[in-house]
């Protein structure tokens, strides 16, 4: 018998075919809460994007379910405990995306340093006072990145070519001396490297001790008119010290690609009434999560994760 997979989300056609090519799969990307409830107990596998939340409830209803496959990278939105006390495999594809987010951070650093998106604003506006958009060289600035993993190596392999001085904070890191060769200052103290960024950059889980990163105090160590750049979970900056961080001009621009909460995201705008407060903020250029959102990369992604269930329904277990 075929195993049943219930897709959650949108994920790519690529992707699709090949979960179809071993089992029953069902579209589950609209589907309410209480209606998955009735029925998640009929399926096999799940696979989720970070729009899903798999929580506990959810995961005791399932009752016969084997696997959740993530099309992505961040598993923030699995209760994994539950998930391990129930023996339920965890699947994810966090090759895929890696080289879409390292460009959309690069991208926002000059952007954001060039003051592109204010001179843009202020010419639909109707003021095209060019020289009160001067903005800096992304050359010339210091750019601390927390978080040295797939995507920060990315980051720090683009951003070589282009000659700034480049600061990080990892305590995971097991290959500082690489990062050392290719010219990377490497920081113990998260506050210490923050004191001496011009543009901050988050590529990093959202766990326990990863919650509220960038809190007040991170803020006050920071230089006048810093940049931010999150294209990791909204939920890493505490949102009060940020608008604190605005109002005393410690933060002069913020590119956030992910809010906490973030958003439905399949709703059409006629039913969506969300709000945050980062949506129509003058100082933020914010993103619907779509860092990881290149057509090439969610191909990557959702390929990668459908080989991978597959290996996991052919041989029995997780076998990458
Ligand atoms: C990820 O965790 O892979 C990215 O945030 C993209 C996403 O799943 O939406």
């Amino acid at each position: 018998m075929k195993p049943k997979i219930l897709i959650m989300d949108v994920i790519h056609e690529k992707g699709i075919e090949i979960l179809s090519s071993f089992a029953e799969i069902e579209d589950g990307s609209n589907i309410s809460r209480a209606e998955l409830l009735t029925f998640i107990d009929k399926f096999d596998a799940l696979v989720i994007k970070s729009g899903n939340i798999i929580d506990k409830e959810i995961l005791q209803a399932a009752k016969r379910l084997r696997v959740i496959g993530r099309a992505g990278t961040g598993l923030d939105n699995i209760d994994l405990k539950t998930a391990e006390e129930k023996k339920i495999e965890i699947i994810c594809s966090p090759s895929g995306n890696v080289c879409s987010v390292a460009e959309y951070i690069v991208c926002m650093m000059i952007f954001l340093s060039h003051r592109l998106h204010e001179a843009h604003i202020g010419a639909l506006k109707g003021d095209f006072r060019r020289a009160n958009w001067r903005g800096r060289n992304l050359n010339n600035l210091n750019v601390g990145l927390i978080g040295l993993g797939r995507i920060g190596t990315a980051v720090v392999k683009k951003l070589t070519s282009l000659n700034n001085r480049i600061l990080a904070y990892d305590p995971f890191c097991t290959n500082k001396d690489e990062f050392i060769d290719k010219g990377v200052t490497f920081y113990t103290n998260l506050y210490e490297m923050l004191k001496h960024s011009n543009i901050v950059s988050l590529q990093l889980p959202l766990t326990s001790s990863t919650y509220h990163l960038l809190d007040k105090k991170a803020f006050s160590k920071m230089p006048r008119g810093t940049i931010i750049i999150n294209a990791s979970r909204g939920a890493l900056i505490d949102d009060d010290a940020l608008n604190d961080a605005f109002e005393r001009g410690i933060i002069s621009f913020a590119a956030l690609d992910s809010l906490d909460p973030d958003p439905p995201y399949n709703e059409p705008p006629t039913e969506c009434f969300f709000k945050h407060r980062w949506i129509d903020h003058p100082k933020v250029y914010y993103t619907p999560h779509i860092a990881a959102g290149t057509e090439d990369a969610l191909q990557e992604v959702a390929v990668e994760l459908a080989l991978k269930m597959k290996g996991f329904f052919y041989n029995g277990k997780n076998s990458f």
